[in-house]
């Protein structure tokens, strides 16, 4: 091994042992658990996530739990957390996991990836964290360390450039403490230097949220949460935008699964 990559090591693990987060989902192996973890930490930050974790998993147990939970009640644990879809493709998932799978959660990242909402980087930090297997992964806190460490001079850094250095620098023998460790090296990183990740080739900024058809859909669901049955024009009064785009937005929602058109009344599923 290079002296650079063991230097790189020595720098990440010193942080990881001085200053490494305590957080829930990495005080157990329970591979339910950590799939949930993963999935609302996808796109949620930690702070909110902690709010969440626990009551979640107190009323959806398990994936036989969640498989037969309706979705109105998923939703309803999983407001705060924002886009709604993952609570949507957790339900699923947590279907073929209990029907197809028989309640056993398969150990390989090419199995989970073909989960509904599961792409490759959520199914392999789920096996590193759960079975501690030495799979190659990247996410935004990862892909920050690396773009800062090695990449400082650069102006565009793609992920097919940066997995190779993943893969070289990878602590095989303790791979879900090295993943810990660049991730906790990586949201530190955030708060000292500004964001490398504006350098990556796969950096987007985040739309606009308000007024947004996002938005909308978060609301419509919302209301039907409290409301359990509505009609058309009973939407419309209680949402604060044009007919159009939440006519848009209901019908999105009903072509992708969260709702159902029956007896003019809209329904979560
Ligand atoms: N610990 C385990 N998985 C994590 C993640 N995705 N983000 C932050 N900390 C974690």
């Amino acid at each position: 091994m290079t002296t650079k990559i063991k230097h790189f090591q020595k720098k990440v693990y010193a942080y990881y042992y001085k200053h490494g987060r305590n957080l829930p989902w990495r005080k157990t192996r329970n591979p339910y658990h950590i799939f949930i973890s993963e999935v609302m930490l996808q796109q949620t930050q930690v702070e909110t996530v902690l709010k969440k974790y626990h009551p979640f998993l107190k009323a959806f147990p398990s994936f036989r739990a969640l498989s037969y939970a309706p979705l109105r009640e998923i939703l309803a644990l999983w407001k705060g957390l924002g886009y709604n879809r993952r609570a949507l493709f957790l339900k699923k998932s947590a279907k073929k996991v209990t029907h197809e799978f028989s309640a056993r959660f398969p150990p390989e990242a090419e199995i989970l990836a073909t989960l509904p909402g599961i792409g490759q980087a959520t199914a392999k930090a789920t096996v590193v964290f759960a079975f501690n297997k030495p799979e190659v992964f990247l996410e935004t806190n990862i892909r920050r360390v690396f773009i800062h460490h090695f990449f400082s001079v650069k102006k565009r850094v793609s992920d097919s450039e940066i997995l190779p250095l993943v893969e070289r620098t990878l602590d095989v023998s303790n791979p879900r403490i090295w993943y810990w460790a660049l991730m906790d090296y990586g949201s530190a990183l955030k708060k000292t230097h500004p964001n490398p990740n504006r350098k990556s080739a796969h950096y987007t900024k985040q739309a606009r949220f308000k007024g947004s058809d996002r938005q909308i859909r978060g609301k419509i669901l919302e209301v039907l949460i409290v409301h359990p049955y509505l009609s058309r024009p009973m939407i419309f009064s209680k949402i604060n935008a044009s007919q159009n785009q939440i006519m848009r937005c209901l019908l999105s929602l009903q072509k992708e699964g969260f709702i159902t058109y029956t007896k003019n009344r809209f329904h979560i599923i």
